[in-house]
């Protein structure tokens, strides 16, 4: 069938999409790029926030239209909203066909089987009841049978269940690796490392909807690197919501056909604010006698097996458990980036208490200094929550001013959005108003873009190795360098500001080691950089999202 996929959230999402469309078009589907030509609609849904969710409503809305005007197409909703909504979506949005969590996405194939199947049987039983004119039962009989694979809290019940259950596995193992793929990402890709998560932050749904922590065997891991760079790739991001949280202890896990199956991570009791420091310190000194993969090792191993990697990163790191010997394996492995993604949240000790982070700012500092003494170069991102329950001025001026300590080179910032099954919706009221929210919001991305702007500031002048991700012809305000970037979707979008006369100009826009977005103009008679290649960039210019420059070689 032809399947359209629309993607909506995180990396996380992004990599499920990529896994379900190798796994559909080895069966034989194919993929549009427009709505029109489909005859499958599948929406990958985000959880994470209201916002999120009212995006893929929304265009639940629109294919409920067309398939109403007498459109015959199949609409799939997958990922987490699936996973959280649950059968209740079915009964709002009888235009949905068919709903699979992102723990059974090995499972979708079925589903658009039966789907399609569910179909046909309502139109013939529709076409027999019209022409025998019977009063009319169309379109409420149970056809959810076979349309849904949702886990509920089966991912949860024993860590042996569910590693024996960890079918997913198996839609990592079987990705296709064709060259042409990753030229078309631009020589970029994603590897999970792990799943789910068994942090229990209060105001996050991820436990819920992606379940427990599951970590895959290293083996597996590092042969999907090994193919992914024979097939091309040059930038390599391991996934996981907790990354550095990765442990692998070998011998303990059910092994499936002879090879180690993936293995639950450590319970939620093991991260308890009262138990913090003697699993942190057990975390991080490996005091397992079993043999055991660390974090650290993983980066090691994957750095010294698959050379061809050029950039090797990952995605997000925990502020605690992040032990020394990662920063060690870091500063002696020059094709692992220098960039972390830590999100602090909160800079009140009070907030993060109520969030169940496990830290307080004094230890998320303690950790930056360490970062900042092994890797003096480092860029660090974050995300912060404004807004949270009972957030007063106070707690957000400390928010501000652990921007201004950390010198982060950007931040996600969002507003608090209470979500439904999370224990914050349910032990504290949302009693801080929009407006404030809004406000904090506003303030603390003004003090983002002073910190942003020092922080590139420091790198003009130097010459840095640039990925690059594309090509883009410029108007760009005369004689100035005032552009600014965002990236969204993984994708760099750049801004201009000021009057937009002047100067027509192509550029290669990429990124530094330490994800910085560059955009570096080449002299008009040489050939332009392709994407996922690496080319040297001499900085002349910053702003606070951007650095601009120009080729070198
Ligand atoms: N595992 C990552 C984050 C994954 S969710 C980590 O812990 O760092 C991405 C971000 O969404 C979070 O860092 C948080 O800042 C934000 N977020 C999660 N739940 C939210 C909620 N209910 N309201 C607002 N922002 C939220
Ligand atoms: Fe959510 Fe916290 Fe897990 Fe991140 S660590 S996914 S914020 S529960
Ligand atoms: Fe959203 Fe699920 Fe990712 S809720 S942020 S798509 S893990």
């Amino acid at each position: 069938m032809r399947v359209y996929l629309e993607t909506f959230g995180c990396q996380m999402n992004e990599l499920d999409s990529e896994l379900v469309r190798s796994h559909l078009v080895s069966l034989g589907h194919s993929f549009v790029d427009a709505t029109d030509a489909a005859e499958v609609i599948l929406l990958n849904t985000c959880s994470v926030r209201e916002q999120a969710e009212q995006k893929a409503y929304s265009r639940i809305g629109i294919v409920g239209q067309r398939k109403r005007a007498g459109e015959q197409l199949l609409l799939g909703v997958i990922g987490c909203m699936a996973e959280r909504d649950g059968i209740d979506i079915l009964r709002r949005f009888p235009q949905v066909d068919l709903l699979c969590g992102p723990s059974e996405l090995d499972k979708l194939p079925a589903l658009i089987d039966n789907a399609a199947k569910a179909v046909q049987a309502t139109r013939a039983a529709a076409r027999a009841e019209s022409a025998a004119v019977l009063p009319s039962r169309r379109g409420n009989r149970a056809l959810s049978d076979g349309r849904v694979a949702l886990a509920g809290n089966r991912t949860r019940r024993t860590a042996t269940l569910a590693a024996a259950e960890d079918d997913l596995e198996s839609l990592d193992l079987a990705r296709a690796f064709q060259p042409a793929d990753l030229l078309a990402a631009g020589r970029s890709a994603y590897v999970r490392i792990t799943r789910g998560c068994n942090k229990f932050c209060t105001y996050c749904v991820v436990p819920n909807t992606r379940g427990a922590e599951v970590h895959r065997p290293p083996d597996h891991i590092v042969e999907e690197c090994r193919k992914l760079a024979d097939a091309g790739a040059v930038e390599v991001t391991l996934l996981g919501q907790t990354v550095n949280h990765y442990r692998y202890v070998h011998g303990a896990a059910l092994t499936v056909n002879g090879r180690e199956a993936a293995q639950v991570g450590p319970g939620l009791s093991a991260f308890r604010a009262t138990a913090s420091a003697a699993a942190t310190t057990q975390h991080r000194a490996g005091a397992i006698t079993r043999r055991t993969t660390s974090f650290a090792d993983l980066l090691r191993r994957i750095h010294e097996e698959v050379p061809s990697i050029a950039r090797l990163r990952f995605l997000t790191s925990y502020p605690r458990d992040f032990g020394n010997d990662v920063l060690q394996v870091m500063q002696e492995s020059p094709r692992i980036c220098r960039y972390l993604h830590a999100p602090a949240q909160s800079g009140s000790d009070r907030i993060l208490k109520l969030m169940n982070r496990g830290y307080e700012v004094s230890e998320y500092l303690e950790f930056i200094e360490r970062v900042r003494d092994a890797l003096p170069d480092a860029c660090i991102a974050g995300d912060f929550i404004v807004g949270f329950p009972t957030e007063t001025d106070d707690d957000f001026e400390a928010t501000c001013q652990l921007i201004r300590t950390v010198r982060f080179k950007n931040n996600f910032i969002f507003k608090y959005s209470p979500r439904p099954g999370t224990v914050a919706i349910d032990r504290f009221p949302d009693d801080v108003s929009d407006e404030v929210k809004r406000m904090r919001n506003n303030t603390l991305l003004a003090v983002q873009a002073m910190v942003g702007a020092s922080v590139h500031r420091e790198w003009v002048g130097r010459t840095v190795e640039v990925f690059i991700e594309g090509l883009r012809d410029w108007t760009t305000p005369a004689g100035a360098d005032r552009g600014n970037g965002s990236v969204s979707g993984g994708k760099v979008h750049l801004a201009w500001e000021g009057p937009r006369q002047a100067v027509c100009q192509r550029q290669a826009i990429g990124r530094t080691g330490g994800d910085l977005i560059v955009a570096a103009s080449f002299p008009s008679d040489q050939t332009p950089p392709v994407p996922g290649s690496i080319h040297k960039v001499r900085i002349s210019g910053a702003a606070p999202l951007l650095l601009t420059g120009s080729v070198v070689s």
